[in-house]
């Protein structure tokens, strides 16, 4: 035998010791990959709240609420997953447990208030009227007026298609022509096949800057506030959520995110 008696020994630690390291770092990554995730479901076709780019080649899911959930996640210490589904998926999600919230630039409405509980509003929209240049229609008054018949394009089960079903559709002065997606209502609308989008101010602003010959209405439809969707009853992470929405809105995280995608000037669509 080479090794002595005492060598033997001092070679049995150091292993032992290498092994507890290795067993210890082991747990370090598991307690750190181990924290619990937090599911956003949403529906990522409404810039600058939430959509898709290409990052380095990755398909991600960014935006105004995209960037809130995971400052909301950091905050409370939970791995953010996002789930974009069809915006009227979103709410059963929450009620069949298989997202935890919801954020879409989703409105507080009575009726939703029925199925799922809202945290505090983070953020304020307003529903406009898209035209194409040029429109016969150049209010939303002449949405209205008597003997007006429109073809109005909305994405479904959003407050624009409720609105202007009720308002509109139900009043005799149109119909409602209901999209998967806002852009494929502004598709709709640059073909011809409608002749107006009813949606929130922001989308709006980006569907018309991304193509030619559209405009905006001045006259606002409605205004509403944006707020995150829990199941019913799910009162503590909607106390945790408004805790953070408190928190990151008084250290300046929220504004800031605002501000990144909504640069000042655009202010009506800021939270108060
Ligand atoms: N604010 C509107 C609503 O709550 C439209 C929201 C649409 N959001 C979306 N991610 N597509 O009905």
């Amino acid at each position: 035998m080479s090794m002595t008696r005492k060598g033997y020994f001092i070679m049995k630690k150091i292993f032992a010791l290498i092994l507890v390291l290795a067993l210890s770092l082991t747990c370090v990554a598991a307690f750190a990959e181990d924290k619990p995730t937090l599911t956003m479901a949403t529906n990522a076709a409404f810039p600058p709240y939430e959509y898709h780019e290409m990052i380095d080649g990755e398909d991600k899911i960014v935006g105004i609420d995209a960037e809130i959930f995971y400052a909301i996640c950091d905050y409370l210490g939970y791995e953010g997953v996002i789930d974009d589904i069809d915006f009227n998926a979103i709410i059963p999600a929450l009620q069949g447990g298989k997202a935890d919230l919801g954020m879409a630039g989703m409105t507080v409405t009575e009726d939703r208030l029925v199925n799922v509980d809202f945290s505090n509003t983070y953020a304020t929209g307003v529903q406009v009227v898209i035209v194409k240049e040029g429109s016969a229609i150049a209010s939303v008054d002449d949405l209205f007026a008597e003997g007006a018949n429109h073809a109005i394009g909305v994405q479904t089960a959003t407050t624009g298609d409720i609105y202007s079903t009720d308002d509109i559709e139900g009043a005799g002065l149109g119909t409602v022509e209901r999209f998967n997606t806002g852009a494929d209502a502004v598709q709709a609308l640059l073909t011809g096949k409608i002749d107006c989008v009813i949606i929130d101010n922001e989308p709006a602003k980006a569907f018309v800057a991304a193509n030619e010959g559209l405009t905006i209405l001045d006259t606002e439809y409605v205004k509403e506030e944006y707020a995150i969707a829990v199941a019913k009853g799910n009162d503590e992470l909607l106390a945790k959520l408004n805790e953070a929405l408190t928190a990151l809105t008084e250290d300046g995280t929220i504004p800031a995110i605002i501000e990144k995608y909504i640069p000042s000037g655009a202010a009506e669509d800021k939270a108060e």
